[in-house]
């Protein structure tokens, strides 16, 4: 599926003042990065993962509706306290679930009363002649599905092909509190997930006001290197800024493919600080190909995830500034946020074709490159391995964001000085890789602070 392009004789149209004239085409999305439906390439590659769905609040006496990859759907806690993800029309008519009754055990469609167990198990056809084998012929489409830490997941692929459930060593970190968020947008999900990989977006956009973050240095072009990780399926950007003569600020922010990125603070650290892990777990989940949720946890309660305030968090709310929409129109003109920034990239879904990408996109051009070579079957570890079935915990999945605030001493030549970031900010993206490659929980953290010392220690001049 090739991506759309302008023919040549319009871009040499483009080069003249006034050309409005030959520049109103809109041309199409990249259809494969962006459609999620059955049957897509991107639909398939996300049905191998665990996805969340909706909120645990969301699960109260009565069933929420939601929609997932395009999937009308509905989510519920039975009263014996199963969660169950199935398909939202009735199997018997289609009467909507979202109007059944939570049983016992399932859920009941109001219009003729027949019992869904979570699994899909028809267990009761009411107005059936009791030797009816209707109801042992077929399943309802349900979909396995769990809680963790407030939210609900499912799995929505292949039964045979299903993972373990979702990892992370923040679940294992000593003292962790992890409250969950979902934030609707109206815009395709891929605008999220690149975002997290615009490291420039935060210059401009959360530069010019001193937006979501605390520290004015966030305004200051950074040294920039992007890193594919791991399998092939993480990539990572370390951002280093020079804070003042005596302090810089190494910042990495992590992806991993396909839906899921990992954001540091947005506070002011304290000089020195070795690793202070990501705040925000996020999951930038396609509710269509126009709309998406990204949900996520905030993270805190340990000394390295300090971070605002936590207790803002849930549907449509979160303590970093700008994720959602602001509370009116002329609001949101005068100070733009994440939301209405990526939300109203053409309309919702990006146009490869009609941008005009510099080296500032390098982060979004990787992610885009790495998300085809992985549909293409180029990147074969980037798909999940089904689970092996034996019930234990997997090994948990390690996140690689941070920040580091260290003391490297301001070199009187500038091209000097801009190397020296250069060198710091790839020593440490070394520490955190090699650290995670090799040890695990508070080992591993140990480790990669010992490390970041001594890159400060050889480089603080
Ligand atoms: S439509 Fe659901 S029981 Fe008849
Ligand atoms: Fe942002």
């Amino acid at each position: 599926m090739a991506v759309q392009e302008l023919d040549p004789g319009q871009r040499e149209l483009r080069k003249e003042p006034f050309s409005g004239y030959h520049s109103r085409e809109i041309t199409e999305s990249d259809a494969l990065l962006t459609e999620t439906g059955p049957r897509t390439p991107m639909g398939e590659y996300f049905r191998r993962f665990w996805l969340p769905i909706c909120l645990s609040d969301h699960l109260t006496d009565l069933p929420k509706a939601v929609k997932t990859l395009g999937e009308d759907l509905v989510a519920f806690r039975d009263k014996s306290g199963r969660a169950g993800v199935m398909h939202r029309h009735c199997s018997h008519r289609g009467t909507s679930l979202e109007y059944g009754i939570v049983s016992e055990r399932g859920i009941r469609c109001c219009y003729h009363g027949w019992l869904f167990d979570v699994d899909g198990t028809i267990l009761e056809t009411p107005g059936e002649p009791p030797d009816s084998r209707l109801k042992d012929s077929f399943f309802h489409g349900a979909y396995p599905a769990t809680e963790i830490h407030g939210m609900v997941w499912a799995y929505m692929g292949p039964p045979d092909l299903i993972p373990d459930k979702p990892h992370l060593d923040f679940f294992e970190m000593p003292g962790i509190r992890l409250i969950p968020f979902a934030l609707p947008y109206e815009s395709n999900w891929l605008n999220s997930q690149e975002n997290s990989m615009d490291p420039f977006h935060a210059v401009f956009l959360h530069g010019t006001d001193g937006q979501h973050f605390q520290n004015p240095s966030i305004g200051l072009h950074p040294n920039i290197k992007w890193r594919i990780t791991g399998a092939g399926n993480g990539m990572v950007y370390m951002s280093v800024r020079r804070l003042d003569d005596d302090w810089i600020w190494a910042r990495m922010n992590y992806c991993y493919m396909p839906f899921e990125s990992y954001v540091p603070t947005t506070i002011e650290l304290p000089k020195p600080t070795y690793y202070n892990a990501a705040i925000y777990l996020r999951q930038h989940i396609p509710v269509d190909d126009r709309r998406s949720i990204l949900f996520g946890w905030r993270a805190y309660g340990t000394d390295r995830t300090i971070g605002p305030d936590h207790t803002r968090n849930g549907w449509n709310l979160t303590d970093v500034d700008g994720q959602t929409r602001r509370p009116s129109y002329e609001a949101a003109q005068r100070k733009a946020g994440d939301f209405e920034a990526q939300g109203s990239i053409w309309y919702g879904v990006p146009r490869p074709a009609i941008e005009h990408k510099g080296t500032t996109d390098t982060g979004v051009v990787m992610m885009r490159r790495q998300l085809r070579e992985i549909l293409e079957g180029d990147v074969p570890a980037a798909w999940p391995e089904p689970a092996k079935g034996h019930g234990e915990t997997p090994k948990a999945r390690k996140i690689l964001a941070q920040d580091s605030v260290i003391n490297v001493r301001r070199r009187a030549d500038p091209d000097e000085d801009w190397n020296l970031l250069t060198r710091v900010g790839e020593e440490i993206t070394d520490a955190v890789v090699e650290g995670s490659d090799r040890y695990d929980g508070e080992q591993r953290v140990g480790w990669i602070v010992e490390r970041v010392k001594e890159i400060e220690a050889r480089h603080r001049g």
